[in-house]
């Protein structure tokens, strides 16, 4: 497998304490999923990763440059229509205003809003929220897509939406690097499970084989816990 991604020695310290330890990590999947305990990291690890983080140590090369959005457990919608929001991004990168709309609406369509399109973006639901900013993403065709906990504060059923949007954006070519607390998620979209410890890589397998036999006692153990 190719890597796309390669991190060497990657450590974040912050007031003295360690949260990522000495990361040295090759991703090459399409889908790659980080799962591991509370506080172990994860959400660090894919800040330092989509560069809202800076390392204090190691390296972080890229196979070549490439495009690259996040979207997070909380969606943020500016003041404006479900519309807009998904406009505004397009208009950053320079479409003319036409194309933008045009754009903004397909990539609602592909997350079935097309009829909330002119609702304020702030009065749909968490799900609703959640597709608008899998749809501003979406529109913008990013080779990498980073999610952290996408579906964490969803309910079953817009959980199951959100996540049929996401494996349709990785049928659509994009790569997929994300966490979640959900397991059966976990193991629906990931090729290969980054299994994370206290700031430390404990596995990297793919993902049959992660759900069968983990390699590490820890993983081991989380997966007991969270499926007794
Ligand atoms: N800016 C920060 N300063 C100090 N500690 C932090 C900071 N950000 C995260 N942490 C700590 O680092 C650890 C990892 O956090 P996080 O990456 O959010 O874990 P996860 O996403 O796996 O739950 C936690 O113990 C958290 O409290
Ligand atoms: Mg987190």
């Amino acid at each position: 497998m190719n890597a796309w991604l390669t991190m060497e020695n990657l450590g974040l310290t912050e007031g003295g304490t360690r949260i990522i330890d000495d990361v040295s990590l090759a991703l090459g999947a399409q889908r790659t999923v980080v799962l591991g305990p509370n506080g172990a990291g994860k959400s660090t690890l894919l800040r330092l990763i989509h560069g809202l983080l800076h390392p204090s140590g190691g390296t972080l090369r890229w196979a070549r440059p490439v495009s690259q959005a996040m979207v997070f457990q909380r969606p943020v919608m500016l003041r404006t229509t479900a519309l807009a929001n998904v406009v505004y991004g397009l208009k950053l990168r320079g479409l003319a205003a036409d194309e933008c709309e045009r754009r903004a609406r397909q990539a609602l369509a592909h997350v079935g809003l097309e009829r909330l399109a002119k609702r304020p973006a702030r009065l749909l639901s968490g799900g609703e929220q959640q597709r608008v900013a899998l749809a501003r993403v979406w529109a913008l065709e990013p080779e990498l897509l980073i999610l952290d906990e996408p579906t964490a504060s969803l309910d079953p059923a817009s959980s199951r939406e959100v996540e049929r949007i996401i494996n349709e954006i990785a049928a659509s070519g994009t790569r997929i690097l994300m966490t979640t607390h959900n397991l059966g998620q976990a193991r629906r979209i990931a090729e290969e499970i980054v299994f994370i410890d206290r700031g430390r890589i404990a596995e990297q397998t793919p993902v049959a084989e992660f759900f069968k036999l983990p390699r590490t006692a820890a993983a081991q153990d989380f997966l007991q816990e969270e499926m007794p």
